[in-house]
């Protein structure tokens, strides 16, 4: 605590303590001002508060910085696997070489699910969006593992849930894209990657086993350590406020995914490409899209333009871009999107309504070029991201345990009627 805050509300005072955290960012405390005073701040879309205390990422929008557990994402993303990175962020280190072995044979172990749990799949119809199915079969999880169950496992017990997750998510993941393309399951491998693993239960046949070239194995990795965590976003939020209630980690991850299902969220990157599509074959120029998105009265966005904490470049559009480049030359593909992506990149980067808004190409501007780049389809966007994200929604749950966070609950201003009679049925 480094000062004090005086809010003067009408003749009253009230005094709020003011914490700053490692890297200068300063809040006002009012947890006690309702108490004091009876009244209660405002912040729709929570803009400007602050919910927790964390120590496992940075972001500092301003400046496009974005760090796990101090490691800038720029190292991370060039020099750090995976697996590494969702280590560092559960557990606050890189890991050694003895850590990081173990931790890979735990995850090596948890890929197979259940076949009972695979018989649900049949349940589902084949258009069935994957992220319902993934939000649904992560819940089913803890039926078949009724020790995840327990919120207050720590050491080992803990760790093996951590790593179950990392590994269910990935299968669960792959075989609701087999089961929609109506193809047979391909079971895990322990001898492969993560990425590679991944890409073999999505790509395999029966026929062919899926080789994957170490430029996509690379290029997933690196989508999938940019999306490892990103502070209080909405998934993120969603999972934490879960979590406050003493909900276990598989139903508060669930409900991650679906708060990340939306559009203006982790939904973003499959609409990127959709936005480009449409633009390349519409016919219509980029200009005409640009005046739909300032239009005063519509609702229509560039999709993956904006941000709420950077106001400057997103670091991971940065890199991904970048990498997009190189993907392609080093598979020797065209994408006719990247260059429209480009274009209206360049022109919302000269446009007064853009500048002014300090809108930026997000994380999910580019992230969708890499994946159609690697052979991923649509639909499976928004679940790479939430494979991605897992790590972060872990160690924000336990974080919040740990701390022994209050419920989240917030308070409204009420603006409906006053108290009135009820009025029978027949005088109505
Ligand atoms: N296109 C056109 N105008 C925009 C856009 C956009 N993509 N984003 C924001 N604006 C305008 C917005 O209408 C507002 O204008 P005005 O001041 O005239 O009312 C102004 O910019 C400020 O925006 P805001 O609505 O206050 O921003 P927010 O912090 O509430 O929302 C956002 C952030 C990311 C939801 C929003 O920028 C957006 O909808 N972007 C498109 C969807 C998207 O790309 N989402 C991915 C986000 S990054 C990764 C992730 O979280 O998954």
């Amino acid at each position: 605590m480094t000062d004090k805050a005086t809010l003067t509300i009408g003749s009253e005072e009230y005094e709020l303590d003011v914490f700053t955290g490692s890297e200068n960012e300063t809040c006002v405390d009012i947890q006690k001002l309702r108490a004091q005073s009876g009244i209660i701040t405002m912040d729709q879309g929570f803009g400007n508060t602050g919910s927790c205390f964390s120590s496992i990422t940075y972001v500092d929008g301003a400046k496009g910085i974005l760090r796990y557990r101090g490691y800038p994402i720029e190292e991370l993303a060039e020099k750090a696997t995976f697996v590494e990175t969702a280590y560092l962020i559960l557990y606050g280190e890189l890991p050694t070489e003895k850590q990081l072995l173990s931790f890979r044979q735990q995850i090596a172990e948890h890929a197979p699910i259940h076949t009972n749990l695979e018989h649900h799949f049949s349940g589902f119809p084949k258009s069935s969006p994957p992220m319902a199915i993934l939000s649904a079969m992560l819940n089913l999880v803890s039926c078949f593992h009724p020790e995840v169950l327990d919120v207050h496992s720590e050491g080992p017990e803990f760790d093996r849930t951590a790593a179950l997750l990392l590994s269910k998510v990935r299968t669960i993941s792959a075989f609701s894209y087999r089961m929609a393309a109506g193809k047979p399951f391909n079971h895990p491998n322990p001898n492969l990657t993560y990425c590679g693993n991944f890409l073999h239960m999505m790509f395999s046949e029966p026929y062919q086993e899926y080789a994957a070239s170490p430029v996509i194995e690379r290029a997933l990795k690196l989508f999938l350590v940019l999306h490892a965590d990103h502070e209080q976003n909405c998934s993120t939020s969603t999972v934490r406020v879960v979590g406050s209630s003493r909900a276990n980690l598989f139903s508060s991850v669930a409900a991650g995914v679906c708060a990340l299902w939306g559009p203006l969220h982790g939904g973003a990157n499959a609409a990127v490409i959709r936005m480009l599509s449409d633009i390349k074959t519409s016919g219509k120029s980029i200009n005409f899209y640009l005046d739909k998105a300032k239009e005063k009265n519509s609702d229509y966005k560039l999709m993956g333009f904006g941000h709420r904490v950077y106001k400057n470049f997103d670091p991971r559009s940065i890199i991904l871009k970048k990498r997009v480049y190189e993907v392609l030359d080093e598979l020797k593909k065209d994408d006719p999107l990247l260059e429209i992506a480009i274009e209206l990149e360049e022109k919302t980067l000269k446009d007064d309504y853009f500048k002014e808004r300090n809108l930026y190409p997000n994380v999910d501007f580019y992230s969708g070029i890499l994946l159609r780049a690697i052979g991923i389809p649509l639909d499976m966007y928004t679940v790479m991201f939430a494979i991605g994200r897992m790590p972060g929604w872990i160690s924000n749950w336990r974080e919040l345990l740990e701390h022994n966070q209050r419920i989240s609950r917030p308070r409204q201003i009420y603006t409906g009627k006053n108290e009135r009679k009820f009025v029978p049925l027949d005088e109505r």
